[in-house]
């Protein structure tokens, strides 16, 4: 087989090393115990720590997989880039700037205090502030409409229908009193460009739909491939609004880690409380883990080491 890439090279190296280079991330990392399960959503709190996936999809469509890949979990905050990209493809890039804001909160993801202090309130749509007030831009002319419209468009990046993992949504409706304080504090100010109750529902049901590492990976590859699935062939979204959404990513990804994870990485990524990280590599494809437990900042530990080993051995590393 040929060695790995050092050096990005314009694609990824050939099915043999990527499967070799997903078995060896896995059986190294899948020792690895620091960090732990979220519990503040109560359903999250029973996932099997022990519970490791990874997956790659290269923009040509091709799946290579280590892991507990099958395994079904909600996709919590990394169904922020996918909303905000459909958000700017309907509303424009530029509005949507002028609207949300795209620059680091410097605070955590779900921190009111960043609302006081940065002065665009929204700070970014990868942050839940952000996030709640891209979900308060999406059309439609009532609750039922609007869901519709971030569910479809979600499972058009993941190439089919997702399901709703009802008791993490009764679960986390029963308990986001934060995220219901952040909506109506943004009103006040003026950040929030619909009903606050329902934008914080919407948000809720989006953060519970259900995906596997593979459907991760497919999603991540759409945003690598100019806004194309490359398992379906759909255009999901302009290659515009994918460049731009690759840009919030490796802004605010990875919330108050950013800066870090775009030093040890060198990729526009995104993280969830569930345990989710996708990577994306552009031009080339997509790298999605899963690992529920998470560093302090809320990213999966594993999936961080994951990812920076198979960004060096891979050659993606964009810089
Ligand atoms: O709103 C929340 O708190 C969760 N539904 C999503 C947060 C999240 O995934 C942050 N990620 N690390």
């Amino acid at each position: 087989a040929p060695a790995p890439a050092p050096v990005s090279t314009g694609h990824l190296p050939g099915p043999d090393v990527v499967n070799s280079l997903l078995e060896t991330a896995h059986a190294r990392f899948a020792p690895v115990t620091d960090g732990a399960v979220a519990d503040y959503i109560p359903a999250l709190a029973c996932a099997s720590p022990s519970l490791f996936g990874l997956c790659v999809v290269d923009v040509d469509g091709s799946v290579y997989r280590a892991g507990d890949t099958g395994h079904e979990f909600s996709i919590q905050s990394v169904a922020k880039p996918f909303v905000f990209a459909l958000v700017a493809q309907v509303i424009g890039v530029d509005e949507a700037r002028r609207q949300l804001g795209v620059n680091n909160s410097g605070l955590a993801f779900n921190s009111v205090l960043a609302i006081e202090l940065n002065a665009d309130r929204t700070a970014n749509p990868m942050v839940n502030a952000g996030a709640i007030a891209t979900t308060s831009l999406v059309p439609g002319s009532d609750a039922a409409a609007r869901w519709a419209f971030i569910h479809e468009g979600l499972s058009r990046f993941a190439g089919h229908s997702l399901a709703l993992d009802e008791e993490v949504y009764a679960s986390e409706s029963a308990t986001n009193l934060r995220n219901r304080g952040i909506a109506q504090l943004l009103d006040g100010y003026g950040r929030m460009y619909s009903d606050p109750v329902e934008a914080t529902d919407l948000y809720t049901r989006t953060c519970s739909l259900l995906i596997t590492v593979e459907d991760l990976a497919v999603m991540s590859a759409t945003l690598a491939d100019g806004g194309v699935n490359p398992v379906t062939g759909e255009q999901v979204v302009d290659p515009l609004v994918c460049k731009r959404t690759l840009a919030v990513l490796a802004t605010a990804g990875l919330y108050e880690r950013s800066g870090e994870w775009l030093y040890d990485v060198g990729l526009p990524a995104k993280s969830g409380v569930s345990g989710a990280i996708m990577t994306v590599a552009p031009g080339k494809g997509g790298l999605a883990t899963f690992s529920p437990p998470l560093d302090e900042a809320g990213n999966s530990v594993r999936g961080r080491l994951a990812a920076q080993f198979l960004s060096d051995a891979l050659g993606l590393n964009i810089f």
